[in-house]
Order: C-alpha cells, then sequence, then structure tokens
C-alpha cells in the first residue's frame, strides 16, 4: 500500500496527533466576536465583523459566469446582505422564518442567503434543477414565508399549493402579475443599508437542507448557528485556508457543501471566495482556475473523473500553477484519481468525509499529513468516529461496520424537520449518531468507505433517494411497479437505473423509454433521471409488497441474490 507523503509542511495543523489529544471545541469559541460581546449572528460573523476589522474592502465574493464578471468586497456584501435582511423585514419576515432561495447561482443568491441569515430567519437552498414537485414538496414542508427567484423557474412553483407561501421576491426585470409578487432589484434599492443583524442563540436556526433517504420523502435537515464554531475550524485546518488565499468551491448553494464551505467556511475565515456560474466544462474549469489564481480547491471526485476524461491538451492551455491544496467530498474518491491529481496538478487530493446531516467535516485528509490513497482520512480533532456493530460495540481494526460518530460536534443537525421519528433514527444506537455508511478503520486509524447500507443512490455525488423516483415514476400512465438502483459507472460512481413493469395495453419501445426518463426528468429533477430503464413482467417483492431493490442489484450485477425467503412467489 502506497502512503503519499506530503511535499510541504505548510499547514496549520502542526501536529495532527497532538493536536487530536488536546483540543477541545471550546477553545474555537475565542475565534469569534460573540466570545467576547455575547451577540451571535453567523452572517456577521462571516462579512460584518471583518468589515469592522480593516477588512471592508477585500474581496469577498469573485463572481463569474458568460456574462458577468463581478467583484464585491467585504464592505459591498455587508451592505447587500442589510438591504437584502432589510427587504425581507420589511415583507413580514421574522427569526424563525423560513426563506427559501430558489435560483442559480448569482450575487444576488447569496446576498439574499446572507440576508435571510442575517435577521434570524431560516434560510433554505433549492437547487435550480428541482422541477415542480421537489420545490412543491420542499416549499410545502418548510412552510416557506418567501420565496426567492428568478422568471425562469417561477413556473416550477405552483403557487395556487403553498398557501404559507406570502411572498415570492423575483430577480428579474419582469414581475408577473399577482400582489404576491415583488420586485427584487426595487425592493433592494429601497432597502436601507442600515444593519438588519438580529442577534440568534447558537441553537437558533440557519438553515434546512432537504436530503433523501431511501424511504419516504426528503428530509429537512436543521442546522443551527453553532456550526459555526466546526465551519470556521475545519476550513482552517482542512482546506487550509489563510489570509491570502483564492479559494474556489465547486458545489452549489443547494447542497450543503456548498453553502458549509461555498460560504460558510471561507467566509467566516475571511476569505476571498470564487463563484463560477453555469455548467462544468473542463475550458470553463481550468479557466477559472488560472483567472483567479485559485490556491485552495474544493470539489467532487464527479468532477475530476470527468476532467481525467477529458482530452488532456485542454489542461495544457492553462496555467494552473496558482492551485497548492486540492479537496474532494461526495463520494469515494477513486486512488486512480488521487494519483492523476498527482500528475496533473503534482498535488495530492485530500479526501473528506461528511454528510448533510453532519453540516460539517468528520473525518479527513491533512495538509501536511499522509495520505492513503482510497482512504477519507481520520476524525478531526474533537471528532470520535467509530465502527460499531449494530448493538453498539466498537469492531477491532480492519473489520467492516457501521460508520458511526459520538453524537455532539457543533455542527451536528438539530432536527429533522417535523419528524422527530425521522430524527431519532440516526440515533437509534446509544449515544452514537449513525451515518447509514459502511467502512472499516486500519491500524493507523484511516478510515476506508466500503458502502451505502441502505438503498441511497449517490450519482455523481449527488444523494437520490429511490423511494422518491420510484413514486414518480408510478405516476406515468404506462408504469405499473417501479424498482429503483444504482448502477456502478465509471464517471458518475452510480447512475440511476429502473426496473418497470408495465400496465396492460402498453408495450416497451425505446419511445416510452425516453417518455418516461422525460417524465422524471420535467417533474422531479435532471439528476433524478434513470439513466437505463429496464422492463420486467414483474418486480420481485416481499410478501408485504415491498420492492426488493438488492434483488434487483443482484440480477444487474449477475451476483447471487442471497436469501429470498420474504419473496413474494
Ligand atoms: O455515502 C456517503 C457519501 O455521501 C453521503 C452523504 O451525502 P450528502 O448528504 O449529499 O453529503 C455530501 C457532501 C457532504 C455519505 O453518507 N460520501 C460523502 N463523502 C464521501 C462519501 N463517500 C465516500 N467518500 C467520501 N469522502
Amino acid at each position: 500500500m502506497k502512503v503519499l507523503q506530503p511535499k510541504t509542511t505548510s499547514h496549520q495543523l502542526e501536529n495532527y496527533e497532538a493536536t487530536k489529544e488536546n483540543f477541545d471545541w471550546n477553545q474555537v469559541k475565542e475565534a469569534f466576536s460573540w466570545h467576547k460581546t455575547g451577540q451571535v449572528n453567523l452572517a456577521y460573523e462571516a462579512i460584518d465583523r471583518h468589515v469592522n476589522e480593516g477588512l471592508g474592502n477585500k474581496p469577498a465574493l469573485l463572481y463569474s459566469d458568460a456574462e458577468r464578471d463581478e467583484t464585491y468586497t467585504f464592505r459591498q456584501l455587508k451592505d447587500l446582505s442589510n438591504q437584502a435582511g432589510n427587504m425581507l423585514k420589511d415583507l413580514g419576515v421574522e427569526k424563525g422564518d423560513r426563506v427559501f432561495i430558489f435560483m442559480p447561482r448569482s450575487p444576488e443568491l447569496y446576498v439574499s442567503l446572507l440576508g435571510t441569515i442575517k435577521i434570524g430567519a431560516v434560510v433554505g437552498p433549492l437547487f435550480e434543477a428541482f422541477m415542480k414537485d421537489a420545490v412543491k414538496a420542499r416549499l410545502e414542508d418548510s412552510e416557506s414565508k418567501v420565496l426567492v427567484t428568478t422568471p425562469d423557474l417561477l413556473p416550477r412553483v405552483p403557487l395556487d399549493e403553498l398557501p404559507h407561501l406570502e411572498k415570492v421576491v423575483v430577480v428579474g426585470n419582469e414581475l408577473p402579475d399577482g400582489e404576491k409578487f415583488v420586485s427584487y432589484f426595487d425592493k433592494m434599492k429601497a432597502a436601507s443599508k442600515e444593519s438588519a443583524v438580529e442577534w440568534v442563540d447558537l441553537e437558533d436556526g440557519l438553515i434546512l437542507h432537504y436530503t433523501s433517504g431511501s424511504t419516504g420523502k426528503p428530509k429537512g435537515v436543521y442546522h443551527v448557528h453553532n456550526s459555526m464554531l466546526q465551519h470556521y475550524q475545519t476550513a482552517k485546518w482542512v482546506l487550509d485556508l489563510k489570509e491570502d488565499d483564492t479559494y474556489w468551491c465547486t458545489a452549489d448553494p443547494g447542497w450543503v457543501t456548498g453553502t458549509s464551505y461555498g460560504i460558510f467556511g471561507p467566509w467566516l475565515n475571511g476569505v476571498t471566495n470564487v463563484v463560477r456560474g453555469g455548467r462544468f466544462s473542463p475550458q470553463d474549469w481550468y479557466e477559472t482556475l488560472e483567472k483567479y489564481k485559485v490556491t485552495v480547491w474544493y470539489s467532487a471526485p464527479t468532477a475530476f473523473r470527468m476532467l481525467m476524461a477529458a482530452d488532456p491538451n485542454i489542461k495544457e492551455m492553462y496555467d494552473l500553477s496558482s492551485v497548492r491544496h486540492i479537496l474532494s467530498v461526495g463520494e469515494p474518491l477513486n486512488p486512480e484519481v488521487v494519483r492523476w491529481g498527482v500528475e496533473a496538478f503534482d498535488r495530492r487530493i485530500h479526501d473528506t468525509w461528511w454528510m448533510t446531516e453532519t453540516g460539517a467535516m468528520l473525518i479527513c485528509n491533512y495538509p501536511g499529513e499522509p495520505i492513503k490513497p482510497g482512504s477519507m482520512g481520520k476524525p478531526f480533532p474533537g471528532v470520535e468516529a467509530a465502527i460499531i456493530n449494530d448493538h453498539g460495540e466498537e469492531l477491532p481494526p480492519n473489520e467492516m461496520g457501521n460508520l458511526a460518530v459520538k453524537a455532539g460536534w457543533p455542527s451536528m443537525m438539530r432536527k429533522v424537520w417535523k419528524n422527530e421519528e425521522k430524527f431519532n433514527e440516526y440515533f437509534a444506537i446509544d449515544g452514537w449518531y449513525v451515518s447509514g455508511d459502511t467502512a472499516y478503520r486500519d491500524e493507523e486509524g484511516y478510515f476506508w468507505f466500503q458502502g451505502r447500507n441502505d438503498d441511497v443512490i449517490n450519482t455523481a455525488g449527488e444523494r437520490v433517494g429511490p423511494f422518491e423516483i420510484e413514486s414518480k415514476l408510478v405516476e406515468h400512465r404506462a408504469v405499473a411497479e417501479a424498482g429503483v438502483i444504482g448502477k456502478p459507472d465509471p464517471v458518475r460512481g452510480h447512475i440511476i437505473k429502473a426496473f418497470i413493469s408495465l400496465r396492460d395495453g402498453y408495450t416497451q419501445d425505446d419511445e416510452l423509454i425516453d417518455e418516461i426518463k422525460q417524465f422524471i426528468k420535467k417533474e422531479l429533477s435532471a439528476h433524478a433521471m434513470p439513466r437505463e430503464i429496464e422492463f420486467k413482467e414483474k418486480l420481485p417483492k416481499t410478501r408485504s409488497g415491498k420492492i426488493m431493490r438488492r434483488v434487483l442489484k443482484a440480477w444487474e450485477l449477475g451476483e447471487p441474490v442471497g436469501d429470498l425467503s420474504t419473496m413474494d412467489d
């Protein structure tokens, strides 16, 4: 097993083992102004505070897409987020209310998000690819009071079916008719730059990220302001952010990486943050690295694999020498990708493991520490991770089991919105948060990911619940039953494959396959679309009528199907 040794020791976590011994989260409190003033607000801490400390003219956000190229200083973001906060207050938003933001990456998205947090409201970012049903489910469950969106995305918001939604802030030039609509640009112009900050409690609500499990609807994972302790410290020691860094996290704020590390981590550290709008392309990404002289880059295995698969000449066209530290999250980081990183950038890619529910990194590879390609690394100081069996007993090295974490790290979710039962399911084994991942730990304390122990699918780093897709599939007029699995794929990690039995009177052909795919793409979202569909006369089911996905998976992989005693004849 080859271990990749660091080339430099330029990192802030001087000695991992020694720090792990002595670290206490209470030490981190001193980094925040509320430690002295007692006045808490994450948005204040991320933006305003730096202005008060003399960093007002430092670039905070470097934004570009095909049409725009803009720089915002910390002072500008302070003013704009005050305006956004005051605008929202004016619309009746109060502490604890939910404000959802449904739009592509743009400066207005970041400003609205900061403004929402500033006034103590709970922000819910929605990925721009969501279609009507996905949008409705989230706005309905969260009882969102205000939505910020663009004219393009408005048709996907079923206003008549959302009684709690009082106002829609439209970020665009035309304003549709109707008393619920207000213009972002008009309201912002009229809004005061006076501080909109509402002081909150560390345990007050910050953000709701919806995420999928293997059963039921998406869950609203609820995080609180206290998370900032971990956003800040992991960004310092794992992202290795320093004052003069230019940092780029490629994730969209619709997913937790895009908020915890696309917003909170870097700005809490006062670091210049790059946001590139638009879609992925190798040219575009390399150009972004070059253009901004990005020093620290946080992305995902799927993206690295797509860069690997692209014509190597493309990369040669750009000067990428500014990049000093690369990190990855979201799915297993293949050893060959780590090796590619060394070849292409002369840098080791540092894997990190965490989840929407954990709010921030828990198991990581650290700058200056040896890396074992294929391993997720070691627990962050102050985090106790273990491999346990179903009774909560810790397993010895190299034995596979449940990857679990001792409850109580600062950024742990505080509830599943309106669903206490789901929340409690995570903590069913005494004192442990059970992740749903299986892994083992080697003798040296490195953790190795083995898989999920439920049916959740990780496709291109995005987490998709099979149940949601199956439920949608059976709404299609031709579909009698559907079972959905993840099928291994060299670039995306997994793709979504649906097994379908048809209703009487329908015949399987390419046209129907295409129609069903488009149906999911239109109603749910592009990333939920099955890339493969296979028709079956009958689907394997338990006697109680549950589709047996593990049997579908075994068929797909040509593996033994295992115990079939619960299967219906
Ligand atoms: O299965 C693990 C996988 O992604 C899941 C969490 O997904 P999500 O909540 O969408 O958050 C992704 C970004 C924080 C985990 O349960 N996962 C995440 N990181 C890794 C990973 N699998 C393997 N290696 C990782 N580094």
